[in-house]
């Protein structure tokens, strides 16, 4: 089993949607996918609901994931922990143990070459547009990442 974490900041907006688009791609025999957020502002709430919106027009039911936020024990559950931007990645870095932890912490976006941009942006304060951004961009990248976890 491989286990697949992705972390943004509250968990409810990008990383339950590239929680739900990585699971959709990968078989459930051979992969653990969840997500997590680095603050806990939002701990116990379902995903926003344009989240949740983008991913229905898409074909796909994230509305039943509840945001938590990560753990220094995430280190041990999880091969991958995708950060979708740089300050995730420093948050979820600085809880770091060992250089073991560190490297299984990954910037989401360095999977996608076409994108010169590693941050996925933060669509929180904007609107439908920037969250079917964050859909298309995470489903291209997870499309790329799962292509790899193949092989
Ligand atoms: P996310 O978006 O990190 O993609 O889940 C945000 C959600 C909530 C807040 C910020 C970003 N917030 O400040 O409450």
């Amino acid at each position: 089993m491989t286990r697949i974490l992705m972390v943004c900041l509250g968990n409810i907006c990008r990383s339950p949607l590239a929680h739900g688009i990585m699971e959709s791609k990968l078989s459930e025999n051979h992969f653990y996918v969840d997500s997590a957020g680095t603050a806990a502002y939002h701990v116990g709430n379902a995903p926003d609901k344009r989240s949740i919106a983008v991913a229905k027009k898409h074909g796909l039911d994230i509305s039943t994931q509840n945001a938590r936020q990560f753990k220094v024990s995430d280190f041990d559950t999880f091969d991958y922990i995708y950060a979708m931007d740089q300050s995730n990645y420093k948050n979820i870095v600085s809880l770091a143990r060992h250089p073991n932890d560190i490297e299984k912490v990954k910037l989401f976006l360095e999977a996608n070459t076409a994108i010169q941009n590693k941050n996925m942006p933060d669509p929180y304060y904007g609107d439908e547009s920037d969250f079917e951004y964050v859909y298309k961009l995470a489903n291209k990248t997870c499309a790329i990442i799962a292509e790899g976890l193949k092989h």
